[in-house]
């Protein structure tokens, strides 16, 4: 058996675990970042004596991205065979090397490796010094007796695969390189070891293996000063307690033999109340949170100090409080940034062993963990899992910012998971332990219960069920992929409304996409060799991988926004979300819009105390309107918006005058109806206009259709293989379609079209009336009203597909927007006038999909047309027809052409989130049987 392949092994003269720091003052520290010499071999068994050949690779770097084999994404199952410990007789390794000069030799010198997958043999000047595994752990070596003074030679030898490949099952693109930071560190003979800082509520304990001087300080005010020994603790006066709102930090500055040693820490208490709320200092607090995996577009794994700060900072502007590290530990620093911008964080240990689920083809997806065949379940593994979880923890244990230690994700359950569980509580009980598996085994050996995508219906059972008597946390909901997610919004209500309801983490914060030398987002099953991949599978982010924001980003801010308000009668009620910030640190606003007009206007500063209610008095009456009236709210910090709310208001509705009819001439083929500015052609045998000239000019490229697809978006993945699978089968064959008309007639100058649409090979899907009329200004009249076949799955959307000269790009609504909105995800945006242009209203999703519909809309004008509905409509208008959409696979496919896309809908399903998440709900569906639909298009002149 080779080294790594034996789980019992886990490394070879790598240092104990120790808190994160980087010494200075006397202590040197050397970036070992940059280029270094790489030489690759598809067997680790060709890597000769002497390497000859040597080429460059960028540290830290994902050798896939840079010319060395190809990306490989896959979500559960294993690149190789599971045959677990034995990974495939050809390994490839990459060989790394550099140079680096130690000006003198002083004191003890150690290399760090703070993430290098899967596994890495460290020589020096020629020597072997060690090896170690556990890709996103932190391994320390000592090199002292292997370096001189001067120059010295460092090499790693990295491998692709190692047993603790096993563990390493997450769902990503499988990368391998050092592919974070390294360094060396040169350090007093007589240097601190591991220094412990963990977080308590009343003092700043100190815990640590020898003499000392220490200095805290509060900002830049010396609070204490003195020399130390083994342990300290001290009691700020006017302590200052950290949270994720108001995270204040003390620094405390160790100094020993001329090295100092800086930790910022937080004092805060974690517990759990008596109705299993999480408390925060005491504080009742709902987490709002998002799963981080470190991913870069371009970049592979290695997202820098930088990008890092990058994502926090933006996860801020969306009102996030919470992160979990899926599914591994982050760098150090990416916790340091995290205690000091404020956030909750779930820290999970780098164990995934998924691929299980699918090792025996002949059996269901399950997690079989009964038969003792799973990792977790094996003594021989024990070390492996626990250790990984003992490195996490020490290394991280000051970090103020951690709240749960996690013991990985998707591994089964076994008595690893309890060892596990029960080392961290012994070790550190000022936290909780979070453990999704141990929901399928021994609930109580965690904390949480934690489960994944579980439904808002069954999250409210678990809420209501007395025998549950722990804080219940998702780690995983509302899955993030393409279009939506549609459902953040009513989790968060759920989750506000049961206090063992603690929160959870939206999956997930970002694609993982890799970008090609064109700006094309490429995903699995892109790239040569991949012997099993899964699709776009990756690119299931809350924001695209360049950070650029989608609706559902906004959706998630929406729902996670400090306020939440209710108006009754005029009365204005807003509630502080906030646990620990009154809400006069925020400028609050409200206006009244009518048909888009803003009428009124306030500002004030609201004193209003965490969780607490405000009621403030609206002036208004019923206003005169056509489209509708609105009392808008906002909130903004520092010149930022925050929060919106919207409510309806009564409005006494304008009607319109209704004029004589037009007068109708008829053929056998068409109907033409002309006044003194219009003239339009209507053909009997489609029941449609054919023609729409409006003061000179046609309206249309083409005829107007009826038609009920839309291209289905990821969260569609499932349902769509009722809509549009080609195969026979339980398909409505949506995307091929058929419209019949029986019959198109005059009665009473009204004409009346019966039809039907159906898919190929089925049974009419949707039989119709429709009657048109038109006014002597040119205004029609559409009244549809339906019949859906009993049997139906619910639709996508249904209503009319327009299709208008390319150069009409600019319109005008007054509907929910200006972002993108559905039924389920319309907390972003609001209802308004908004206009628009077709450039603007793309989304670019990894795979194009549906998009850019605006739900709640009154009227739509664009060219010569204004579409004015009777009660509310879905809109949508793109440059590119349905049909290229679902053509398209990445974003370079899709094809204009030239034609403005426009929809003019009954009503367009929910979002939701069922990519990976439940199916969408019942009430965000079209599923009703029997239909009317009635709007009128007005010539504008
Ligand atoms: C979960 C898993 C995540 C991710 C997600 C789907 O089951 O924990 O890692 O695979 O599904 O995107
Ligand atoms: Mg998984």
């Amino acid at each position: 058996m080779r080294i790594y392949e034996n789980p019992c092994v886990t490394n070879e003269n790598r240092c104990a675990p120790r808190s994160y720091y980087i010494p200075s003052g006397k202590s040197e520290y050397h970036l070992m970042n940059g280029q270094w010499r790489f030489a690759f071999y598809s067997r680790d068994i060709d890597v000769p004596e002497h390497i000859e050949n040597w080429d460059t690779i960028p540290v830290p770097s994902c050798w896939q991205l840079h010319g060395y084999e190809n990306p490989n994404y896959t979500n559960s199952n294993y690149p190789y065979p599971c045959d677990p410990p034995y990974i495939p007789d050809d390994n490839p390794c990459g060989v790394y090397e550099r140079e680096f000069d130690l000006k003198e030799k002083w004191g003890k010198v150690y290399f760090v490796f703070e993430g290098v997958s899967s596994c890495a043999f460290l020589y020096i000047n020629g020597n072997y010094v060690g090896f170690s595994q556990g890709s996103h752990l932190q391994a320390e070596f000592d090199i002292t007796d292997f370096v001189q003074k001067g120059t010295n030679t460092v090499r790693a030898k990295v491998l692709k695969w190692c047993c603790g490949s096993y563990l390493e099952d997450q769902d990503f693109f499988r990368y391998n390189g050092i592919f974070r930071d390294c360094y060396i560190l040169q350090r007093p003979e007589d240097h601190i070891g591991d220094v412990e800082i963990i977080p308590n509520d009343k003092s700043i304990h100190i815990t640590m293996d020898g003499k000392a001087n220490v200095k805290i300080f509060a900002n830049d005010t010396l609070l204490t000063e003195t020399a130390i020994d083994r342990e300290f603790d001290y009691a700020p006066e006017n302590l200052i307690l950290w949270n994720a709102e108001k995270p204040f930090l003390y620094t405390v500055v160790l100094e020993r033999s001329g090295e100092l040693i800086t930790i910022k820490t937080g004092l805060r208490k974690i517990s759990i109340s008596s109705k299993f709320e999480l408390l925060i200092n005491g504080v009742s607090v709902k987490l709002h949170g998002v799963n981080h995996h470190d991913t870069s577009a371009t970049r592979g794994w290695c997202q820098s100090d930088e990008d890092l700060l990058t994502d926090l900072k933006l996860m801020k502007e969306l009102n996030i409080n919470c992160i979990r590290t899926s599914h591994y530990p982050p760098t150090p620093r990416f916790l340091q940034m995290c205690d000091e911008l404020g956030f909750y964080v779930v820290c999970e240990t780098d164990i995934e062993t998924h691929g299980f689920v699918s090792r025996y083809p002949q059996q269901p997806y399950s997690y079989d963990v009964t038969s003792n065949d799973w990792l977790c379940t094996k003594p021989e593994w024990k070390k492996e899992f626990v250790e990984r979880m003992q490195r996490m923890v020490e290394t991280n244990k000051n970090s103020p910012c951690v709240i749960m230690w996690s013991t990985g994700n998707e591994s089964g359950f076994g008595c690893n998971h309890i060892a596990m569980t029960r080392w961290t509580k012994a070790r550190d009980n000022s936290r909780l332990v979070h453990c999704e598996d141990a929901s399928r085994g021994e609930p109580h050996c965690a904390d949480v219960h934690s489960t994944m995508y579980t439904s808002p219906a069954t999250i409210e059972e678990f809420a209501l069920r007395n025998n549950l008597d722990m804080p219940v946390f998702l780690c995983e909901y509302a899955h993030a992929m393409g279009n939506g997610p549609g459902d953040v919004y009513e989790y968060n209500e759920m989750f506000d409304k049961y206090p063992k309801l603690i929160g959870g983490c939206i999956w997930e914060w970002a694609d993982h996409v890799v970008t090609d030398e064109n700006g094309v987002q490429r995903y699995g099953g892109d790239f040569p060799g991949e012997e099993t991949h899964d699709g776009n599978f990756c690119s299931d982010g809350l924001v695209f991988a360049n950070r650029t924001l989608k609706a559902g980003s906004l959706e998630a801010k929406a729902a996670y926004q400090p306020i939440k308000t209710t108006l009754e009668e005029n009365k204005l009620s807003v509630y502080n979300r906030l646990d620990f910030t009154n809400l006069n640190e925020y400028t609050f606003r409200y206006w009244v819009e009518a048909d888009g007009k803003q009428i009124a206007f306030f500002e004030d500063a609201l004193d209003v105390a965490p969780h607490e209610t405000i009621q403030l008095d609206i002036p208004h009456t019923t206003i005169p309107c056509r489209y509708g009236a609105y009392l808008n709210v906002r909130l903004y910090k520092d010149g930022r918006e925050v929060a919106l709310t919207q409510h309806k208001l009564p409005c006494a509705t304008i009607e319109q005058v209704q004029l004589p009819a037009a007068v109708f001439t008829e053929d056998d083929q068409s109907i033409t109806i002309t006044g003194e500015k219009f003239s339009y052609r209507f053909c009997k045998h489609y029941g449609t206009f054919t023609s729409m000239i409006i003061d000179g000019k046609e309206q249309l490229a083409t005829k107007p259709a009826l038609s009920v697809l839309r291209a289905p978006t990821d969260n569609d993945r499932h349902i769509r293989t009722f809509w549009i699978k080609t195969v026979p089968g339980n398909t409505e064959n949506l995307d091929k379609m058929h419209t019949k008309i029986y019959d198109c007639r005059i009665e009473d100058g009204v004409i009346v079209v019966d039809g039907s649409l159906a898919g190929v090979a089925r049974a009419p899907l949707f039989r119709f009336t429709q009657k048109i009329t038109v006014a002597i200004d040119g205004t029609v009249s559409v009244s549809l009203s339906g019949k859906i076949r009993e049997d139906a799955i619910w639709l996508p959307r249904l209503g009319f597909e327009w299709e208008l000269p390319g150069e009409t790009k600019d319109f005008t609504y007054f509907g929910n927007g200006p972002v993108e909105s559905y039924r389920d995800m319309c907390h972003a945006g609001y209802i308004g006038m908004h206009s628009s242009n077709t450039d603007s209203e793309y989304v670019h999703y990894v795979r194009p999909q549906e998009h850019g519909n605006h739900c709640s809309t009154k009227m739509l004008q664009i060219g010569g047309l204004q579409f004015t509905a009777e009660g509310e409509m879905d809109i949508n208008v793109s440059n590119y027809s349905t049909a290229a959409l679902l053509k398209a696979e990445h974003t370079d496919e899709l094809i204009a052409d030239g034609k403005t896309h426009v929809r003019i809908d009954y009503k367009v399903s929910g979002l939701g989130s069922g990519s990976c998440g439940p199916q969408l709900d019942e009430k965000y569906q079209l599923s009703e049987k029997s239909l009317t639909f009635n709007f009128t298009i007005r010539p504008v002149l």
